[in-house]
């Protein structure tokens, strides 16, 4: 079990907690009693988010979580209902309202360039590898944070299985293109797909985390679904939603922010309190769900892991690889 510095708990999160906790704990009766790989039925993904978990379709969990047992999830409600993915509409509630339109099936993951075996893998192979929950703080380029029990698998495993090759310093995300499915794609306010990157080593470290789910059930339209990537030390922009393609490659790439605005995003993106972006300060964060006015902390050097990724930098200036 590791604890980050976020483990303090407030009395009045305390209830949220435990609730949560007895959801998990039949979540592994059910695998102990032997009920194969997925618990229920398909659920509607769509409009899910409104009323709550048990209306997705249920992931089931390999073991207990190995990272942020301590943290008190954010509610589910505001995890669903406050996002960022502009191909399903630009304000916070747009994406759950529009939701409807992504359809997650078919779905398949293309991993190519620079490994041994690339491949195409369905989306229900991917739910069939081993899944696991792991509560991370989730930290937003703009003043807001949660902490989300995610479901999913570490990446850097994931990545393995491709064998990428010495020549594979980097690797490269992209979303789904289809502005049927993605209707926010019809106008050009990014240079769509939607891509991200990250250094090979950053891609490969232990937290660094492919979810396919949260609250134990598949992921909802607007987290994502059906594949995310979870980064925990870095600001929200680099969990890339929706992706359908990953590439090895030699060079760093561009990220879909920094090539609209790379003044405001860099390529690292690691949260730094002492890095302003250009319009507002780093300095503190509200926390969703704990009202407006009880709700601000201070934000912590790489989202409060720096115990366990400050050594991916050093010698680094993260002033300058912002
Ligand atoms: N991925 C895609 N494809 N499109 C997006 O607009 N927004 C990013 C990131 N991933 C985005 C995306 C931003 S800015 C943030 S803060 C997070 O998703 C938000 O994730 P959440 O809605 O699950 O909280």
């Amino acid at each position: 079990m590791r604890f980050s510095r976020y483990g303090r708990i407030r009395p009045s999160e305390i209830t949220d907690q435990e609730v949560w906790r007895k959801r998990r704990q039949l979540i592994t009766a059910g695998m102990a009693a032997g009920a194969g790989l997925l618990l229920g039925g398909i659920g509607s993904q769509a409009g899910a988010a409104m009323t709550g978990p048990g209306k997705n379709r249920k992931i089931l969990l390999s073991g207990e979580s190995a990272y942020g047992g301590n943290l008190a999830p954010t509610e589910y409600e505001h995890i669903t209902t406050y996002n960022n993915f502009y191909e399903l509409g630009y304000g916070k509630e747009a994406p759950a309202e529009n939701a409807a339109a992504l359809k997650t099936r078919p779905w398949s993951v293309k991993v190519s360039g620079e490994c041994a075996r690339p491949g195409l893998m369905d989306m229900e192979d991917i739910l069939k590898l081993d899944q696991e929950e792991r509560i991370y703080r989730f930290r937003c380029v703009e003043a807001w944070a949660m902490v989300v029990p995610w479901v999913g698998f570490p990446l850097g495993k994931f990545l393995q299985r491709f064998q990428p090759t010495s020549k594979a310093k980097y690797v490269e995300f992209e979303t789904l293109y289809d502005p049927q499915r993605l209707p926010g794609q019809k106008r050009t306010v990014l240079d769509w797909p939607y891509r991200e990157g990250l250094r090979i080593d950053e891609a490969m470290h232990p937290l660094a985390f492919m979810a396919t789910g949260l609250y134990g059930e598949v992921l909802p339209g607007q987290n994502g679904a059906p594949l995310r990537l979870v980064i925990p030390w870095k600001y929200g922009f680099k969990n890339i939603k929706s992706i359908v393609s990953i590439r090895f490659v030699e060079k760093q790439p561009i990220n879909s922010w920094q090539a609209t605005a790379a003044n405001e995003y860099g390529f690292y993106a690691n949260v730094n309190p002492d890095v302003p972006h250009p319009r507002w300060s780093q300095k503190r964060h509200r926390v969703l769900g704990r009202g407006v006015f009880g709700g601000k902390e201070d934000t912590l050097l790489f989202n409060g892991y720096a115990d366990e990724v400050a050594s991916l930098y050093s010698g680094m200036d993260l002033r300058k690889y912002f």
